[in-house]
């Protein structure tokens, strides 16, 4: 049987699978949910200093490509998160808390607070494509404010630190090669490409609510590979490959990118949250069909020796 277990910066994770942020981690319930399904670890849903009630709905639409979303960070804000975000330790599997803020002040205030919750890492997102005041949209994916964040959330919160990168910047290498130096224990590439819009043409209308979305699944899937690919050449700090892992072969196609673990976002929508098991077990088929016999001996294989 192939070995799908591995550490990712001092977390034991039972296979690579990883719940991504957004993506029914809004509640306990949801997440132990999503573990039970073979998750071997889970991501908040973003959490920002304030609360957020995000945009108006329709917040989610599919086309033939991929997923168009406006969620916009709804969220209770990190002072009312800790009942709902309570005994983790207990959930089955490590939860990772994802938090979102405008600038430099707001991730102090988050790492700070995380750090006395119960997640045993914590994700920074400086990357959303589609909320006004914050990620790409507030300027956060540039090397030096990458830098600036990750320094500030690291001095505050000693759990280990993934720092989620945009795939929409030019030089996203610099920035994966910033937030190493600044003292990420892993990057998390990527978040949603974009933002895009979809018109109705009979409203003649954006469908959206938001108007503009981020863009996930399968259309994504050859950018983030790129991504992935690109950063593990720059770091050597391990990368969660994200962004149109829906099968197995997906799965296999990310590690050979360089991915240490992958996370799991529209696939949910697309296959069941029991896609973590399902995903794990055509990773595992085609390991054996082709006598891998343990992550470590693909992750990284497409590049050049
Ligand atoms: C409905 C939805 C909500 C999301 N919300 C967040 C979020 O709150 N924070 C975040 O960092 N990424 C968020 N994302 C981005 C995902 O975590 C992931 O990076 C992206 O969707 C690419 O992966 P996928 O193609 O597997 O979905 C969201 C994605 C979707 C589809």
């Amino acid at each position: 049987m192939a070995d799908l277990s591995l550490k990712l910066c001092g977390l034991k994770l039972e296979n690579p699978t990883i719940l991504a942020s957004g993506i029914m981690g809004t509640s306990r319930a949801s997440m132990t949910y999503a573990i039970k399904n073979g998750a071997a670890a889970v991501t908040t849903k973003s959490i920002s200093v304030e609360k957020r009630k995000g945009h108006p709905a329709p917040i989610i639409v599919t086309y033939a490509g991929g997923m168009l979303n406006s969620v916009g960070y709804s969220n209770p804000g990190i002072d009312n998160v800790a009942d709902e975000f309570g005994d983790l330790q207990n959930a089955g599997a490590p939860v990772i808390g994802s938090l979102t803020g405008r600038d430099e002040n707001d991730f102090a205030i988050l790492a700070e607070k995380a750090a006395a919750l119960d997640f045993e890492a914590i994700e920074i997102v400086l990357s959303c494509p589609h909320t006004p005041g914050y990620g790409t949209m507030a300027g956060l994916s540039t090397p030096e404010k990458t830098a600036a964040i990750t320094q500030i959330v690291k001095q505050r919160c000693k759990k280990p630190l993934f720092v989620k990168l945009s795939p929409n910047v030019m030089g996203l290498v610099e920035l994966a090669k910033a937030a190493e130096e600044a003292g990420a224990d892993a990057i998390t590439a990527v978040n949603t490409a974009g933002p895009g819009m979809i018109i109705d043409i009979k409203s003649r209308k954006p469908v959206l609510g938001g108007r503009i979305g981020g863009l996930s699944g399968d259309a994504l899937r050859p950018i983030a590979v790129r991504c992935v690919y690109d950063i593990y050449e720059a770091v050597s700090i391990p990368i969660i490959g994200t962004g149109g892992i829906i099968n197995g072969e997906h799965a296999a196609e990310m590690i050979m990118a360089g991915a240490t673990a992958l996370g799991i976002g529209s696939a949910v929508y697309y296959r069941g949250i029991d896609v973590f098991k399902k995903i794990c077990l055509e990773l595992e088929e085609f390991m054996e069909s082709e006598g891998i016999s343990s992550l470590a001996q693909m992750r990284g294989a497409a590049h050049e020796a």
